[in-house]
């Protein structure tokens, strides 16, 4: 696969005319020297002296960018309170990984607000994969100010395995239930890491013993591609089938409206919306309400 061209192509992408506008706004944006970045459950950054006049454009241009699904950030006074406390997830996970001079990938990344908590750990290499550039956007408006080395791709998860290097690593939260192909995702994965790497997911999944998927027959909990939410055996079964030699669980969570609800920083529905509203168990669709299982798969060395 030539990575080259779909480069050049997906750079094109910024041309469109929902995100041309976004890209003139972030250039336009002045530089600061001195910007203090404290990575704690916000990513925070200070700028000194900031003028009203910069605080003004700088909530501008990020008000262009919505919706705002992962974070929170803060610049100065302005508060970005994304629709998920990104935090949460980030908090449980932490405990679990090293990546003190590895070299890390975070697929799906969004806005990249992981990668920007991840700096923290002084990782060799920080890659982000992320087909979108409206999040792309995002995070080159909050990487203007952080200046950091992480490098953002807006490719797919079905590029890892074709990547120029392999990874110590990988991330992929919240993305498997949107592939139809849950074990070639997860194959594509394996092949992108080096030997002894290690694979942290997490996805939806329902309860129960059996080695069974749940194949919602449109949308669940309102999404559209939702295509396999499977039972923690199951994904374990996906996850050898790849390839993985050893999967540990790491927690089983119920997404509940503290991690996601509606705010400001997006225009549309969150999960309040999508509950049966007289049986929080249940999705509007009648299915088992969110929840995600957080794993640990490991390449054999
Ligand atoms: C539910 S969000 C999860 C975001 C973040 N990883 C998290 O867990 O909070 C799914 C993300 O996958 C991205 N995505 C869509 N297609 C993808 C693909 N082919 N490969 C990787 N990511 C993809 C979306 O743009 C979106 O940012």
């Amino acid at each position: 696969m030539d990575l080259t061209q779909l480069r050049q192509e997906r750079q094109k992408w910024l041309t469109w005319k929902n995100i041309a506008p976004l890209q003139q706004a972030i250039k336009a944006l002045p530089v600061y020297e001195d910007v203090e970045v404290e990575l704690g459950d916000a990513v925070a950054l200070s700028i000194e002296n900031l003028t009203s006049e910069d605080a003004a454009k700088i909530e501008q241009t990020a008000r262009m960018m919505l919706p705002w699904r992962k974070g929170p950030f803060r610049i100065n006074d302005l508060f970005i309170d994304s629709e998920w406390q990104s935090q949460i997830k980030y908090n449980l996970l932490e405990p679990h990984f090293d990546l003190q001079d590895k070299v890390v990938g975070d697929i799906g990344c969004n806005n990249g607000y992981y990668l920007f908590r991840m700096l923290a750990h002084n990782p060799k290499k920080l890659i982000g994969f992320d087909p979108s550039a409206i999040y792309y956007s995002q995070f080159q408006f909050i990487d203007h100010f952080v200046r950091s080395n992480i490098i953002y791709e807006m490719l797919g998860v079905e590029h890892v395995e074709f990547y120029e290097h392999k990874f110590d690593t990988l991330f992929c939260l919240g993305v498997l239930y949107h592939r139809s192909d849950p074990v070639g995702m997860l194959k594509s994965l394996y092949k992108g890491l080096n030997k002894g790497g290690e694979l942290i997911l997490d996805t939806f999944m329902i309860d129960g013993d059996e080695e069974i998927a749940l194949t919602p027959k449109e949308r669940y909990s309102k999404i559209p591609n939702i295509y396999f939410i499977p039972t923690v055996n199951a994904l374990k079964n996906w996850c050898h089938r790849a390839g993985f030699a050893h999967v540990e669980v790491l927690e089983i969570k119920k997404t509940d409206l503290n991690e996601q609800r509606k705010t400001e920083w997006i225009a549309t529905q969150s999960l309040e919306d999508f509950l049966d509203p007289n049986d929080p168990d249940k999705t509007v669709e009648g299915y088992p309400a969110p929840k995600r299982v957080y794993i640990k798969a490991h390449k054999a060395r």
